[in-house]
């Protein structure tokens, strides 16, 4: 096919991870804050700010957690286990009652929406476990990601194919047979099938080798410059902040330091507890 058309095609061979870090070079923000790091033009693309919940009647496990992303960026969460990473996705997503606090896309309020009107309004959400039907073929799992469509959604497919081409030699296969970089590219594929505006990964990189994760980053990128806003949990803390626009670090369910990808990298303090020194 053409690559005119394929928005996840361009800039082939131009893996430069700092063309993902416009503006350059801002003030350190290593502050404890839970405001938004972007500025106020209008506010950020995607923002679930100032979230404070739980799950049930159980008790808070958010405390007045800020997370943002802007359009075409790269937003990264990081901080230890049990942190609240995941619980922020899901409170981002829907998929927790928010008791305080609200969630705007694009300047509205979406904080009453279910998780299927917020992938109608524009989202993607890979979870971090179970993200993929196993006993499905590569290709089926797509069609599943493309459920809300009623257009035509082959282009869609082809382009999911073209960013993951492994995807295209496998789609007969069941998806359960494929190694761990292999699914993990099925559920990106499959959350894309809805042509989000913005992808939220929640540990995309989970259990697969340092080579692979760089391969799925260097997508991650890919998929960023096409103007799609990326807001991803990593532990694989250094090499997600290289990446990053922006970065927090989650402690407690709330901000304990947020900055650019770089600054947090810079930041001793985040350094020494949060990335081995
Ligand atoms: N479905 C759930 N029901 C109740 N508590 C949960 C659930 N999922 C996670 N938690 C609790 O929420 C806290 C944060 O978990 P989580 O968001 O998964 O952390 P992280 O993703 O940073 O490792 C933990 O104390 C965990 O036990
Ligand atoms: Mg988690």
């Amino acid at each position: 096919m053409s690559t005119g058309d394929n928005p996840y095609q361009d800039d082939h061979g131009n893996h430069d991870a700092s063309v993902t870090r416009r503006g350059g070079e801002s003030t350190v923000d290593t502050t404890r804050t839970s405001g938004p790091v972007t500025d106020a033009r209008g506010g950020p693309f995607l923002i679930g700010d100032n979230m404070t919940g739980g799950y049930g009647k159980g008790p808070d496990i958010l405390h007045g957690c800020t997370i943002s992303v802007d359009k075409g960026e790269i937003a990264v969460i990081v901080g230890p286990n049990g942190a609240g990473k995941s619980t922020a996705m899901k409170a981002v997503f829907g998929m927790l009652d928010v008791r305080q606090g609200a969630v705007r896309l694009d300047g509205k309020d979406i904080t009453a929406l279910t998780p299927q009107d917020r992938v109608v309004a524009g989202m993607g959400f890979v979870p971090q476990t179970s993200n993929i039907f196993t006993s499905m073929t590569v290709e089926e799992n797509l069609e599943m990601g493309a459920f809300i469509r009623t257009d035509d959604y082959r282009p869609t497919m082809e382009q999911v194919y073209d960013l993951f081409p492994i995807l295209r030699d496998k789609r007969r296969q069941p998806a359960g047979e494929l190694s761990g970089g292999q699914r993990q590219q099925v559920a990106v594929g499959r959350a894309l099938m809805t042509q989000p505006k913005v992808l939220m990964l929640d540990e995309p990189t989970a259990g697969v080798s340092p080579i692979v994760m760089d391969e799925l980053f260097d997508r991650i990128i890919e998929v960023a410059r096409t103007g799609i806003s990326i807001l991803m949990v990593e532990q694989n803390a250094r090499q997600a902040l290289e990446i990053a626009d922006k970065g927090y670090v989650l402690v407690q369910g709330a901000n304990a330091y947020s900055g650019t990808g770089k600054d947090l990298l810079a930041d001793p303090e985040v350094r020494k507890s949060f990335l081995g020194g």
